[in-house]
């Protein structure tokens, strides 16, 4: 058959497409300066960048996805914004859970619910019980998340065990503390993708990046789109994984 008259493949357009995709989502407030705009508006245009990303993700052929969405630190700006990302949190469960749900993916939530208004804390549970048996993608929402803060958690469970004398301080190796971390069955992300132009991990995911290949965009998260996407994931295909040998392992 001549190559013009070959049918659309159902096959995803990435042959290697990294399994787990970490985003820090940055730049709304840039975005939103740079049109004179309030902040809050490149909040709101930002989730539905997110939208955009968590479809993409899907068609892509990811099976996971972290994304970081508000960090522990960010309690530190004024409490109006604080208080405009927690109602978009908010809103974002109540308008999106179904349509999560009808498309199969499974939400999962890490960083510390502590702290957390009750009733934010109520919809975090609910979405991730409705999604449990879904086996699509895994969106996994890091919300006042800092990786500090979660080995920090993990070293104190590990304490409690030893203290209890249900684990030897010998037997505690690297599996150990990942098995303490708040998504253990999770596996480390493959890439991690920063927009914005900043080059910093910010506190994300700091035991799990240990071999992860990251990428920065200049992108404000506003903007950042499936095309985006797909760039990001080819750079990552060129990427040499070589996990400190000397011979390169295909990406997934
Ligand atoms: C990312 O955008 C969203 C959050 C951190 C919650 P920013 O709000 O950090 O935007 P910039 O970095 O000020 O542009
Ligand atoms: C990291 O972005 C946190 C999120 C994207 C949720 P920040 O904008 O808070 O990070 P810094 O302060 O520039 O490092
Ligand atoms: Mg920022």
């Amino acid at each position: 058959m001549p190559e013009a008259e070959v049918p659309p493949t159902a096959k995803p357009p990435f042959e290697r497409a990294p399994r787990h995709v970490a985003i820090i989502m940055d730049g709304n407030g840039r975005w939103a300066a740079a049109r004179s705009l309030p902040r809050a508006e490149g909040h709101r245009r930002g989730v539905e960048a997110l939208r955009r990303i968590i479809r993409a993700a899907s068609e892509i052929g990811i099976r996971f996805i972290t994304i970081f969405s508000f960090s522990a630190e960010n309690w530190s700006r004024p409490a109006n914004e604080v208080g405009e990302l927690m109602g978009l949190l908010r809103r974002f469960i109540r308008n999106d859970l179904a349509e999560l749900h009808r498309s199969g993916v499974q939400v999962r939530v890490i960083g510390e619910r502590d702290g957390l208004d009750p009733d934010i804390g109520r919809l975090l549970v609910e979405a991730e019980e409705l999604t449990k048996a879904n086996d699509g993608l895994t969106l996994v929402v890091a919300f006042n998340y800092g990786s500090r803060q979660e080995i920090t958690r993990a070293a104190q469970r590990i304490a409690e065990q030893v203290a209890e004398g249900s684990l030897k301080p010998a037997d505690i190796g690297m599996e150990t503390l990942g098995a303490f971390l708040d998504a253990p069955d999770i596996p480390d992300p493959d890439l991690i993708i920063r927009t914005s132009g900043e080059q910093r991990l910010s506190n994300f995911l700091l035991w799990q990046s240990a071999y992860s290949e990251l990428v920065f965009v200049p992108t404000y998260w506003p903007d950042f789109d499936r095309a985006a996407l797909e760039a990001a994931i080819r750079e990552y295909q060129q990427r040499e994984r070589r996990f400190g040998g000397l011979v390169a392992k295909t990406g997934s």
